[in-house]
């Protein structure tokens, strides 16, 4: 038996990183078209941000288990920045899950009311995890 060869870890992280990015585009188009009435298009871009936040999560899961995580090197004022966005953004995803799937739930059962009611707060803790998720990953690799 040959040992299986993983891809390398700073592909996988750029990989991940681009999924959510997608997704977080997504949510953003999404946002615009239901400004402009545009339910079709609303519904089309929400569903393809919740499928890249899924595919996101499965490769996040992975490599959790498979690479070694990369420490944050930076001392000082930058670090507890770090810290606080890190602890802001992993309570919050946690948070998001649920609340992206009522939202969606109440979205295609034609509850629009509610769906509308929920989603004003699913948005922007979603769109809060998205960009702090960035962050994280442009802090990591530019200390
Ligand atoms: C989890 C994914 C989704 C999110 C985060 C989301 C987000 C939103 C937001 C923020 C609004 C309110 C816009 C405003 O304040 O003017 C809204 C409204 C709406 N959404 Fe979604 N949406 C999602 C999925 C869907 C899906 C799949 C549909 C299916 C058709 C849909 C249909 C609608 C409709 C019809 C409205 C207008 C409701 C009204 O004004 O009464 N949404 N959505």
């Amino acid at each position: 038996m040959g040992t299986v060869q993983l891809p390398p870890a700073e592909l996988v992280a750029v990989v991940n990183t681009s999924l959510i990015v997608i997704s977080g585009v997504c949510l953003a188009l999404g946002y615009v078209f239901i400004r402009r009435k545009r339910i079709a298009q609303h519904r089309a871009a929400m569903l393809g941000a919740t499928t890249f936040a899924g595919l996101f999560l499965v490769v996040y899961v992975t490599r959790f288990f498979l690479y070694a995580p990369k420490l944050f090197a930076g001392e000082g004022a930058v670090r507890v920045i770090y810290l606080a966005i890190l602890i802001t953004h992993t309570i919050l995803a946690v948070a998001v899950g649920p609340l992206a799937l009522l939202t969606l739930r109440r979205a295609l059962r034609g509850e629009y009311q509610l769906h509308r009611r929920i989603a004003r707060i699913t948005l922007p803790v979603w769109l809060y995890v998205a960009v702090s998720g960035w962050t994280i990953y442009a802090m990591l690799h530019a200390f």
